[in-house]
């Protein structure tokens, strides 16, 4: 009897728990094994590394058929290299081309199969090498297709033959006059035109084929001293600034094919207008008085509004912004606007560019980064120009030319630099910093890494 009870207690036993290790809800897969979760490639550190890239290289993964490749400018991963944010790579490899040099990079990489994709892997960090071969001498109009090369000039710099001459005519597609086409200049006092040095710009640019931006119709820092302090009424006021900017367009109509009609209109502070004595004496519609004036007198020349800091300066980016709004709500002919672009070599970012640049883009108007210069001692804390400033100022114009080449064709005007050579810039003699080295050639007409920094933007 004993036996019989101890083992149906061990039958009950033994079918107890066959029962819960076999019991399955059919819905219960919990118990089945699973895959092994795909693991996380070890990545090396970069080899043959040079100053425009390397080679970066990981472990393969079990069961993964494929990887993504991150690299990126900061260890973040905020700021992706173009093309390399999960760049899909077959092999255990990537030989990675097209870096700036001196650069820090990092890179992590991850598995991925149809099921899943793993961790990413460890981050490694490297850093290209300093460029030390001669720089490129392609000239920047032929290696710039879509859109024109500017310069801003002075009149005494034309003479047939010299230094700047040659350098114009071969590198360059545009000019802009740096201060000789302005009111100040043009019409000194009231009634009495001095068209010399204008006339000395157009006539060299028409000779060599090469395109003129009018700089600038209206601008409070160039009104002459007759018309800030003038005493007669507000609409001979008005008349005064309509008859000399139709003076000016009709003499250069078919020579100068866009002016900056109103330039600097908006406060950096909060983005009102500015009180100028065009607002004090035409009102707040003066801006687009002025555009209306210029159309009347040339139905075909391009019209620009062009300011300063609308990278940086959201708050005047939105006002300038919606004074064009306003202007193209009302009907009032623009045609495009103006960057200046006087930048640094650490400001602004690709993002902030691109922002404004849509902007632009947006509201369908011509962009033209129309006086670019690149700060590279904004904090006067270097004495001499370092290879480590003149690289972050190569890379920086590159940043802005690769932003401003990536917009829609339809879009494009031209960039147009401050100046030729260092020495020539007005942030010597206006900012007093004998140490500053802002523009594309060095003060003995040599190419710098600037230069090629502009290059690689066209790439
Ligand atoms: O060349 C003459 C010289 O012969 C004369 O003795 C001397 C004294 O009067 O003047 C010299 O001309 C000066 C010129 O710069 C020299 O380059 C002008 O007076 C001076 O007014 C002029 O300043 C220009 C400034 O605009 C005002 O027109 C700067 O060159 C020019 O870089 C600057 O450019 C402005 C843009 O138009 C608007 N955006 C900001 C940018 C920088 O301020």
């Amino acid at each position: 009897m004993k036996i019989n009870f101890k083992f149906k207690i061990c039958i009950l036993i033994i079918g107890s728990l066959f029962a819960l290790t076999n019991c399955t809800d059919p819905g219960d897969d919990s118990n089945i094994a699973k895959p092994i979760a795909l693991g996380s490639p070890i990545i090396n550190q970069a080899t043959d590394v040079n100053s425009n890239g390397f080679k970066i290289s990981w472990t393969r993964v079990y069961n993964a058929e494929n990887y993504e490749l991150d690299i990126a400018l900061n260890n973040t991963f905020e700021s992706y290299v173009t093309g390399y944010q999960g760049k899909s790579v077959t092999n255990m490899y990537e030989e990675v081309n097209g870096l700036n040099e001196s650069t820090n990079y990092f890179c992590r990489v991850r598995a991925i199969n149809s099921n899943e994709t793993s961790k990413n892997s460890a981050i490694i960090q490297t850093t290209t090498l300093e460029g030390n071969g001669p720089e490129p001498t392609t000239a920047l109009k032929d290696a710039s297709t879509t859109f024109m090369v500017g310069m801003a000039v002075k009149a005494q710099q034309l003479t047939n033959g010299s230094k700047y001459d040659e350098i114009l005519k071969k590198e360059f597609s545009s000019i802009s006059a740096e201060y000789e086409m302005k009111m100040n200049i043009i019409e000194p006092t009231k009634g009495n035109y001095d068209w010399s040095k204008a006339d000395a710009i157009v006539d060299y640019a028409v000779a060599n084929g090469i395109n003129v931006h009018g700089h600038a119709l209206v601008w409070h820092e160039s009104a002459p001293d007759w018309l800030k302090n003038y005493t007669g009424t507000n609409d001979e006021f008005e008349q005064e600034v309509k008859n000399y900017i139709t003076a000016v367009l009709t003499r250069y109509k078919g020579k100068v094919a866009s002016w900056d009609v109103v330039n600097e209109a908006i406060n950096d502070t909060d983005g009102s207008l500015r009180n100028s004595v065009y607002r004090e004496k035409m009102g707040d519609d003066f801006v687009a008085k002025c555009f209306e004036f210029a159309r009347e007198a040339d139905p075909d020349v391009l019209l620009f509004y062009n300011d300063y800091s609308v990278t940086t300066n959201t708050t005047k980016q939105t006002a300038i912004f919606n004074l064009i709004d306003d202007l193209q709500t009302n009907n009032t002919p623009i045609d495009g606007v103006g960057f200046q672009m006087h930048i640094q070599y650490n400001s602004p970012s690709i993002d902030q560019i691109k922002t404004a640049v849509d902007k632009a883009v947006e509201r369908d108007l011509k962009l033209h980064f129309s006086e670019l210069d690149v700060r590279v001692n904004p904090d006067k804390d270097i004495t001499t120009f370092t290879s480590e400033r003149a690289i972050a100022q190569k890379n920086k114009i590159k940043e802005v030319v690769a932003t401003y080449n990536a917009i829609p064709a339809k879009n494009k005007y031209a960039i147009t630099v401050w100046g030729m050579k260092d020495n020539d810039s007005w942030l010597i003699s206006h900012h007093n910093n004998a140490n500053e080295w802002p523009l594309l050639f060095d003060s003995n007409f040599e190419i710098k890494k600037a230069h090629t920094g502009f290059l690689q933007g066209l790439d």
